[in-house]
């Protein structure tokens, strides 16, 4: 038996710049449709959620106004993957653990973007995962997996291949800033998710969603090597 999935896409591999990318969305759904082990979907905000969050900011709304412009933006990008797999997916784009308990047994894919103030798509898809006992959680993003600085910033950047869940901690520890939880700001992963991890002991793979052959080659079972696997119950 196959395993059972959830994916999040990351924001910032639906866009080009501030460009819808139609033909890798494309790609990405054509590439799911036919697969009966994905259970849910979740989309990030990616650059318009951080432009619109910006604009409120301006304007001086506080954090949790801000993490609900990104969760409306966040349902929007999730309306571009429901339609892109058409009768493969539950038609609308769900809005709380409720709604998702309800229409699970539909045997649909669901999707959906962010819940509640406060957390990531990351900590969605976390416990999304955890609700509808998957057995592994994809987190597909701009960057190959968890490295130990940020290598968009520093070309030395090493890549961990495997992380207990106390070298995740101590890693989300040491870069924790003073605005590491604002709207629009949460890293690959925060400490939201970090607890959901802890206590779900759920199977996650962190790795490069930009061309998706890294995504085909773990659903077709070859993942070696690829991203990086959070050894959940491990310390
Ligand atoms: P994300 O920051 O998780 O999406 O959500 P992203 O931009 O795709 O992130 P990457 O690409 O994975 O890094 C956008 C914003 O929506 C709000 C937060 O402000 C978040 O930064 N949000 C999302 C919530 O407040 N609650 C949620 O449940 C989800």
């Amino acid at each position: 038996m196959s395993l059972k999935r959830v994916i999040k896409i990351g924001g910032s591999l639906l866009f080009e710049g501030d460009k819808i990318n139609s033909t890798k969305i494309k790609k990405f759904c054509e590439l799911i449709r036919p697969r009966d082990d994905i259970l849910a979907i979740v989309c990030g905000g990616g650059i318009i959620a951080r432009k619109y969050i910006q604009t409120l900011r301006e304007f001086g709304v506080n954090e949790s106004k801000c993490d609900m412009m990104g969760i409306y933006i966040s349902r929007l990008n999730a309306r571009l993957i429901i339609e892109g797999l058409g009768n493969a997916s539950f038609p609308m784009a769900l809005k709380t653990i409720e709604d998702l308990a309800k229409n699970m047994l539909f045997k649909k894919i669901l999707v959906l973007g962010g819940l509640q103030p406060g957390q990531s798509t990351t900590s969605v898809a976390l416990e999304v995962s955890e609700f509808l006992n998957a057995d592994e959680l994809l987190i597909m993003t701009d960057v190959e997996g968890i490295f130990n600085k940020d290598p968009k910033k520093f070309p030395d950047a090493t890549k961990f291949d495997e992380l207990t869940e106390i070298q995740l901690q101590n890693l989300i520890l040491e870069s924790s800033s003073n605005n590491q939880a604002a709207a629009g700001e949460y890293r690959i992963f925060d400490a939201v998710s970090l607890q959901i991890l802890k206590r779900s002991n759920l199977n996650v793979r962190i790795f490069s969603g930009k061309d998706l052959t890294q995504l085909k080659k773990i659903l077709d079972g070859n993942p070696s090597g690829i991203g990086t696997v959070i050894k959940s119950g491990q310390n």
